[in-house]
């Protein structure tokens, strides 16, 4: 039995695609098996769709940021083709978002000005607004989530300072949240993503300052916890996190799920194995004690071979439950008979 098909009365399952993905038939039957969600790995993050040409010609009409949804579309397309739903990941992130958009007369001199609150507000907007209209218009039904606001908050607990607070100011996931509602005709869920979002400290930050002042104006559906883990991550914080962001009756979905494991031999794939089991015991307990509105898990990447850990970790990475020509991982039957 899949995984999914064990998990459907609790979540669903997902995984972030590369490019590469998309060209593979084995990654076309795999995810018909074993997800029902997919997420751009990298392709509808601002960098892939904002367009500097279009942009520099706008400047002689009413300025709005021009849009480029050539790669976007390779996933919308192939979602649709596949009968998958899909996470638009992601509108506003400090990260991947060229500099250029900041600035005066979008110049991409690397020391050129940059624009005030007015004139980024004015930005984010019609960035936000002609993303989502796009979407909606010529792919309507097959986005089922947006990650409205990426990793706002530092590791230290403080709003992360990045060219969003030095051109727009602190208040700027608030405000991409009120584009977002403004324009999401088809009331897809609007999410706040994070990593080391179980953290307390970092935790209690977006809880106070993130979440709550979205929730009092009505314009969140969800928190994303991204769940990048390690071997030694704090299980027991996690488990503590889920239930406490569960007390606010947002819905919860685990969007960018891996933990690094350097070696694939059975001694690193077993203690792999043991905390996928932990970790998703927790998940199931979840849901049936209804601490948490959780309703979705999404891997990040599909195999080994794609995961970024590698280079990110700067040292060879097996996290994930399939590799080589997309096949199960012999970790995946064990992980599966003990859930
Ligand atoms: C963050 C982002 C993802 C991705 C990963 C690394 O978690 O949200 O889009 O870039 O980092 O691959």
């Amino acid at each position: 039995m899949s995984l999914k098909q064990k998990l459907q009365t609790y979540f669903e399952l997902g995984a972030a695609v590369s490019a590469k993905n998309l060209e593979d038939t084995g990654a076309a039957s795999l995810l018909k098996e074993e997800s029902s969600l997919i997420t751009a790995e990298n392709e509808m993050k601002p960098m892939f769709i904002l367009d500097h040409a279009q942009s520099l010609e706008n400047l002689k009409t009413d300025g709005a940021p021009g849009c480029d949804f050539t790669m976007a579309r390779k996933y919308l397309d192939y979602a649709k083709k596949h009968k998958l739903k899909l996470r638009a990941h992601t509108l506003v992130w400090h990260n991947q978002t060229p500099r250029w958009f900041f600035a005066k007369d979008y110049s991409d001199l690397e020391d050129a000005p940059l624009v005030h609150r007015e004139t980024m507000l004015f930005r984010m907007e019609a960035f936000i607004r002609d993303y989502m209209t796009f979407v909606y218009k010529e792919y309507p039904g097959l986005v089922y989530a947006w990650d409205v606001c990426n990793e706002a908050v530092a590791d230290d607990a403080s709003v992360r300072k990045s060219l969003w607070t030095q051109t727009l100011g602190e208040d700027y996931c608030f405000k991409a949240f009120e584009f977002a509602k403004r324009y999401n005709s088809e009331d897809a869920l609007l999410f706040y993503n994070d990593y080391s979002s179980f953290v307390p400290k970092k935790r209690d930050f977006i809880l106070d300052n993130i979440l709550k002042p979205l929730m009092e104006h009505n314009l969140v559906d969800g928190m994303g916890m991204q769940t990048h883990l390690l071997m030694d991550s704090d299980l027991g914080l996690y488990e503590e996190a889920l239930k406490i962001y569960g007390e606010t009756g947002l819905t919860l979905h685990v969007t960018e799920l891996d933990i690094h494991t350097p070696g694939d031999d059975p001694a690193h794939q077993q203690a792999l194995l043991e905390k996928y089991s932990e970790l998703f015991g927790i998940y199931k307990r979840a849901v049936e004690e209804k601490t948490a509105k959780l309703e979705a898990v999404i891997f990040w990447g599909i195999r080994d071979e794609d995961s970024w850990l590698t280079e990110f970790r700067k040292e060879a990475s097996f996290p994930l439950l399939f590799a080589g020509d997309y096949k199960r991982k012999a970790i995946y039957d064990q992980l599966e008979g003990e859930l």
